[in-house]
């Protein structure tokens, strides 16, 4: 290894968040390029993902614990092979892994996966092509079961799980209403992707405006926030409808758990309320890359990228979807 690339940079967790993430939360520091061992390999990162389920475990609210202060704050990232002693990838790959926020990254090579780069460009992978378009997929297939003429309604429409759910329940036929927090999310909803109707869940008369975009009723529901949202929801639950529980994007940053919402709705529709986590659907993996893959090259599959520039930006990156302030996949360019 060459003495200018024996340190690199990385974001570190200075101190636990309380409430909304601050930038202060997060320190970026010039750390020893950890060695590589055998079966291990570096990776130069290029791209990286920001995703909401860091803010619930930074919170200590996810499967996986919160990383000890001073410690690489984890995420998902691309990049390419820069030395390899696993004897299983050549320099120049194209791989993504939990790379964490940081410019290089030594991994076993059993916990990297190889990225086709002929699909779509790379930064997909952890987007549309990644674990959100893959927790959409599962979702729709194996929950929604999306028919056509039916009435399908997705919350965070205008993020990269939401713009694919709406989309697959598109192209089954389905009448598809979104949820989003601005009227330009709900513009780019209904211009880009193609939903029927969009309703700002922020407007004073949410209740009244989503109750007459779906004036008979919903026959499922795609949830990825939780709370007052999925309560509005649940009232327009038509006889046997499927409601998928996926995300509660409007409670990871309170300490304290909200109130249930009351699912008597749920009872009287005989509908069917079921939990999504996308690592069960890993070896679906494939099969959805090429579905979606083939989507996006016949055009009927859109994605947007919120891109932010630069390592020293990803907090503000992050900061910045858990406020809703990205129009699409928020990604961080190194
Ligand atoms: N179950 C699983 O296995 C699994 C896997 C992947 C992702 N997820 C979940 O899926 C959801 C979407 O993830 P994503 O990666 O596609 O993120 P995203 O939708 O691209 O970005 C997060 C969005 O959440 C919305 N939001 C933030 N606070 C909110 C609130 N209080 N009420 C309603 N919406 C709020 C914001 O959009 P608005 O401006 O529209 O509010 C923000 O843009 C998240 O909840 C995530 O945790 C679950």
């Amino acid at each position: 290894m060459n003495g200018l690339h024996a340190t690199m940079q990385a974001v570190c967790l200075r101190r636990v968040p309380q409430g909304v993430p601050q930038a202060q939360d997060f320190e970026l520091r010039q750390l020893p390029l950890p060695a590589l061992g055998d079966g291990q390999l570096r990776v130069q990162v290029q791209w990286l993902s920001l995703d909401p389920f860091l803010r619930a475990q930074l919170g200590g609210r996810y499967a996986v614990p919160c990383p000890p202060l001073g410690s690489i704050v984890p995420g998902y990232g691309i990049g390419t092979v820069a030395e390899d002693r696993s004897g299983r990838f050549a320099v120049g790959d194209v791989v993504s892994a939990m790379t964490g926020w940081a410019e290089q990254a030594v991994l076993d090579a059993s916990v990297v996966s190889r990225v086709d780069a002929t699909l779509a460009p790379i930064s997909t992978a952890v987007g549309v092509l990644g674990i959100p378009g893959l927790t959409a997929w599962a979702g729709v297939r194996h929950i929604l079961e999306p028919r056509a003429g039916q009435t399908i309604l997705v919350s965070t429409a205008a993020g990269a799980v939401g713009s694919v759910v709406g989309q697959l329940c598109k192209a089954a036929g389905c009448r598809v209403i979104g949820i989003a927090g601005s009227a330009r999310k709900c513009a780019i909803v209904i211009d880009e992707y193609g939903f029927d109707a969009c309703v700002n869940y922020r407007d004073a008369d949410f209740l009244q405006t989503l109750r007459s975009a779906c004036p008979d009723g919903i026959d499922g529901y795609f949830d990825n926030v939780g709370g007052a949202v999925l309560e509005a929801a649940l009232s327009l639950l038509k006889l046997h409808a499927r409601v998928v529980l996926c995300g509660l994007s409007d409670q990871y940053n309170s300490a304290e758990r909200p109130a249930g919402p009351n699912l008597g709705p749920v009872i009287g529709a005989r509908a069917r309320l079921e939990g999504l986590v996308v690592y069960d659907h890993l070896a679906d993996f494939n099969r959805c890359r090429s579905e979606l893959s083939r989507m996006i090259a016949d055009g009927t599959l859109r994605y947007r990228e919120h891109i932010h520039d630069g390592l020293a930006n990803a907090p503000a990156g992050f900061i910045g979807l858990l406020n809703g302030d990205n129009l699409g996949k928020a990604l961080v360019r190194l």
